[in-house]
């Protein structure tokens, strides 16, 4: 608890995307209670139902699909902050993402074509719109990515390609960033209980407690991997095992045994049209 005390009181300043549920919400409940001085600015279509704490958080309405929401969204939190909390690190979790279960040509296009623009190109766009702010008052920048990023995923081919994206793009800009005084932080939450699976047009329930973690646990995992100064972290002892499997096989190999297992433990549960995007 020490380590999660110190290295939240590192920041007087969390951007977080997707606040508004799941792994998001999560953060945002863990850095009020860690840090009481913190201001937190959540960017995500929905507010989060949370109230907080601090008088000068704030929610910023936004599609993060929609690139010039995104530019206006922004401008807004850099004013807010000018104005609240002008000194102090600034940690930024890009978080919002979303997935679509099933074959390529029978998810939605627009749904695809969708996640690819929150999953990657908001990402991108707004860490570059952000980062002059981290450099001048140091900071991190953390990426939700998955466990999907470490092979090919079929029955949810879109999703792990965005998310190999953004592992290879957070771990170099982590290079890049050296000596700057920012760092970025690529985290691999596994299966995770969350509105994630409804979402992306799977049953209810479909992440059992035996294999699946909290949105607290990878919150947790997340802050002990930045006190460690990490630039890739992977959560759970369950999942890093599989993931080390994985990345270490041939690709195609990787691929074909992937596909086995998602046919069996998620395709046969698809029951809805993905909402994620929508
Ligand atoms: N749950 C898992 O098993 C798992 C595993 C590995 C990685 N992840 C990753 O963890 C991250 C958080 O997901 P979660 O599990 O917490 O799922 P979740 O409960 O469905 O939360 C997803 C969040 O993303 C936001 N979002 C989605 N589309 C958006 C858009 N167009 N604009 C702005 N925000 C948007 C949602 O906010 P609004 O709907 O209010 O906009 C919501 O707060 C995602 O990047 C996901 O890929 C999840």
């Amino acid at each position: 608890m020490h380590t999660l005390h110190k290295v939240m009181s590192e920041y007087s300043v969390i951007i977080v995307t997707g606040g508004s549920s799941g792994i998001g919400k999560a953060f945002i409940e863990h850095a009020q209670k860690l840090n009481s001085n913190v201001v937190i600015c959540n960017l995500s279509r929905r507010k989060p139902d949370i109230i907080f704490s601090q008088l000068n958080s704030c929610h910023v309405p936004v599609d993060l699909g929609d690139s010039a929401a995104l530019s206006l969204a922004s401008d807004k939190v850099l004013s807010h902050l000018a104005k609240v909390a002008a000194t102090g690190k600034v940690l930024l979790i890009n978080n919002s993402g979303f997935g679509g279960y099933g074959r390529s040509d029978e998810v939605e296009r627009t749904h695809q074509l969708g996640m690819m623009d929150v999953n990657m190109r908001a990402v991108v766009d707004l860490t570059l719109r952000l980062l002059p702010l981290l450099k001048q008052r140091g900071g991190a920048v953390v990426n939700i990515a998955s466990t999907a990023a470490f092979q090919p995923t079929a029955f949810l081919a879109t999703y792990g390609a965005t998310k190999a994206f953004l592992l290879h793009w957070s771990l170099a800009l982590n290079e890049e960033l050296r000596g700057t005084g920012v760092t970025a932080l690529a985290v691999c939450p596994g299966p995770t209980a969350t509105d994630f699976f409804k979402r992306a047009g799977l049953k209810q329930g479909a992440v059992s407690d035996r294999w699946g973690q909290t949105s607290d646990q990878v919150v947790i995992t997340t802050l002990r991997a930045l006190a460690a100064g990490r630039s890739q972290v992977v959560s759970g002892w369950g999942n890093w095992l599989v993931s080390a499997f994985a990345a270490r096989l041939p690709k195609p190999w990787a691929a074909r045994i992937g596909a086995a297992v998602l046919a069996r433990f998620r395709l046969s549960r698809v029951t809805q049209a993905s909402e994620g995007g929508k």
